[in-house]
């Protein structure tokens, strides 16, 4: 049986190979963290979910990055929304810390639902715009 989350397809791409690279990594974690979560090694998650807080963190600098060198022109929402979700991840993992078992799920559904809507409708709308 499978115990991926997320499959990457073409469909996910943004036409820029470091940030689809960056996206992938990110799927990868967030597969990890559900294969981890299945096979119950508890201790792991913690540790996991501080892995992809980093490197989201490090991506949307990323992103970030490519908006001011092409000038963006959404350049400030787009932030406002990486905001947006720091602050819920953040909540998040405060009440993971709290009780792990009740929230190991709400957070992998958040990360997954999050990190799929945001690339499908937000991202895709800066393909035009930057290389
Ligand atoms: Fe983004």
């Amino acid at each position: 049986m499978a115990k991926e989350l997320i499959i990457w397809s073409e469909g996910y791409s943004v036409g820029i190979n470091e940030i689809d690279n960056q996206h992938k990594k990110l799927i990868g974690l967030i597969n990890k963290l559900y294969r981890v979560y299945l096979d119950k090694n508890t201790d792991e998650l913690s540790g996991i979910i501080d892995e992809i807080k980093d490197y989201t963190l490090y991506h949307f600098s990323t992103e970030e990055k490519y908006f001011r060198l092409n000038k963006y022109p959404a350049e400030k929402e787009h932030i406002a929304l990486h905001e947006e979700f720091i602050t819920e991840f953040n909540q998040l993992i405060i009440e993971f810390k709290k009780t792990p078992t009740v929230l190991i799920l709400k957070i992998t559904t958040f990360l997954q639902r999050w990190l799929t809507k945001h690339i499908l409708k937000e991202d895709k709308k800066y393909l035009t715009y930057l290389k």
